[in-house]
């Protein structure tokens, strides 16, 4: 598990975008970011977080860097746009109420393996039945991480149609410089009776 807090210290975060995800403007552009209150977990310093706010959105961002955290503040202060902050691991976090949508931009991935699954059910706890979770799911086609790999048939297990529901094929491709991309999903929270 890399030390988060040591690279935002240090500057050292090639996973950073330029602007904002193509996935995002695809998504806007699709009409599909209705402003309702939002989290994004494992936000880091992405610029997603300004934007939401400045589109609407009740925006709550969690990271457990202090620095990524600071760095938000700072952004949302040259914006004035606000957010709430909260410096916390996505494995403990318990919020006080529930999220009608969560933006997850390559948190996932990001964590070790074991720790996906109950990653996947604090998404689940934290959205109200029927909510939306935009998901860019990394594809490395390689071992080891992170970034681990997220490809859609283990997706598929792990976010199981027992409590969600997935769009069909095809999904949209973000793509990094050199191999990675991401596949940007669009899934609904249900509970099957
Ligand atoms: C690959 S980076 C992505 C950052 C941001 N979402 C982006 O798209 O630029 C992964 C982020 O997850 C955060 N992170 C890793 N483990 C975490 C945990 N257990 N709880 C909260 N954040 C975590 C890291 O600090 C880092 O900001």
């Amino acid at each position: 598990m890399p030390d988060w807090e040591a690279l935002y210290q240090e500057d050292r975060t090639p996973w950073q975008r330029k602007g904002l995800n193509p996935a995002f403007d695809y998504w806007r552009h699709q009409h599909l970011f209705q402003p309702c209150r939002i989290l994004m977990p494992g936000c880091g310093t992405s610029p997603e977080v300004v934007e939401l706010a400045r589109l609407g959105f009740d925006v709550t961002a969690l990271d457990l860097s202090q620095t990524a955290i600071d760095k938000q503040r700072e952004y949302l202060s040259q914006t004035r746009q606000t957010a709430t902050l909260e410096v916390d691991s996505v494995l403990t976090w318990m919020p006080e109420h529930h999220f009608d949508m969560i933006y997850e931009q390559t948190c996932l991935c990001a964590l070790e393996l074991h720790d996906r699954h109950h990653y996947v059910q604090q998404l689940r706890h934290w959205l109200k039945p029927d909510g939306t979770l935009f998901a860019l799911f990394m594809q490395t086609g390689e071992e080891g991480g992170p970034p681990y790999d997220c490809p859609i048939l283990k997706m598929e297990e792990l976010f199981s149609g027992e409590h969600w529901r997935w769009p069909d094929p095809p999904f949209f491709e973000s793509h990094h410089s050199g191999q990675m991309f991401e596949l940007g999903v669009v899934l609904k929270r249900h509970d099957r009776p």
